[in-house]
C-alpha cells in the first residue's frame, strides 16, 4: 500500500498478533506501532480483552485467578461480548476511516483458547463469529510461535517482578498441558490459513523479531 493513499483514508488494513503467553507479542506489537507512525501511517493500537471501558470490566472478570469456576462457554460468551463492543467502538470506525488497526489478540484466539484448548470446538467458534461478526477479519496476523515451557517461565518472571498485576493471572495458572494445547492449537489453525498467518519464532532475539516483522510489513502493506 502507498503511504500517501493510507494517509487519505483509501485503504486501511487489520493486523493481529497471536501467541501463548509470554510470546512477546505485546513488546513486539507496541513497537511495531511506534515503528509504523514514523514512517507516517495512520495507526492505532488496541487489545482483547480490554480495548474498551466496558471490555476492561468484562477483562477484570476473565483474567482474575478467583474465577476459576467460570464455565467455558460463558468464558467464550464473555469474549464475544467484549469483541462486539471493541469492534462496534474501536475497530470499525477506525477502519472505515482508513487507519490500520494493531490488535494484541482477536479471534483466533477464541478459537484456540476456547473452541481448541477447552474442547467447545474450533467449528462451532467460526460459526458464532460469522454469525455475530461476519465482516471484521484480520487482513495479516503474525503468530509468535513459542515452546510453553520457555513463555511460562517467562510470563511467571512477570508475574514476580510485578511486571503483570496478580489480578490478571487466571490463564497463566493454567496447566502446561493447556498452554501445549494452546499452541498446537494456533500452529494448526495457522497452517490451514497460510495466506494470512506469518508464523514467527518467538525463541530468536527481540530485536531480531522486530526486524523481521517490520521488514515483512514494508513489504507488504
Ligand atoms: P492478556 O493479559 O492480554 O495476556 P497476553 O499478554 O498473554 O495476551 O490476557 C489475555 C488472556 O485471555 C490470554 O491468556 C488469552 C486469553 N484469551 C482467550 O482465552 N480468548 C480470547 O478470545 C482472547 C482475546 C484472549
Amino acid at each position: 500500500m502507498d503511504k500517501s493513499d493510507q494517509k487519505e483514508g483509501k485503504k486501511n488494513m487489520f493486523i493481529t498478533f497471536e501467541g501463548i503467553e509470554g510470546s512477546g507479542k505485546t513488546t513486539q506489537i507496541k513497537y511495531i506501532n511506534d515503528f509504523l507512525k514514523s514512517k507516517g501511517y495512520d495507526v492505532i493500537l488496541t487489545r482483547e480483552p480490554g480495548g474498551t471501558e466496558i471490555g476492561k470490566k468484562i477483562r477484570s472478570i476473565l483474567l482474575n485467578p478467583l474465577n476459576k469456576n467460570i464455565n467455558s462457554l460463558t468464558e467464550l460468551l464473555l469474549y464475544l461480548a467484549d469483541r462486539v463492543q471493541h469492534i462496534k467502538e474501536i475497530i470499525e470506525p477506525a477502519l472505515n476511516s482508513g487507519k490500520i488497526v494493531l490488535c494484541d489478540r482477536y479471534m483466533d484466539a477464541s478459537v484456540v483458547y476456547q473452541g481448541f484448548a477447552r474442547g467447545l470446538g474450533i467449528d462451532f467458534i467460526y460459526q458464532l463469529h460469522n454469525i455475530l461478526i461476519p465482516d471484521i477479519r484480520p487482513n495479516l496476523t503474525f503468530l509468535l510461535d513459542l515452546d510453553p515451557n520457555i513463555g511460562l517461565f517467562r510470563a511467571r518472571k512477570q508475574i514476580i517482578n510485578g511486571d503483570r498485576p496478580s489480578k490478571e493471572i487466571r490463564f497463566e495458572e493454567e496447566s502446561i498441558l493447556f498452554h501445549k494445547k494452546v499452541r498446537e492449537g494456533y500452529l494448526k489453525i495457522a497452517g490451514i490459513d497460510p495466506c494470512r498467518f506469518k508464523i514467527i519464532d518467538a525463541s530468536l532475539d527481540e530485536n531480531q523479531i522486530k526486524n523481521t516483522i517490520s521488514n515483512y510489513l514494508l513489504e507488504t502493506i
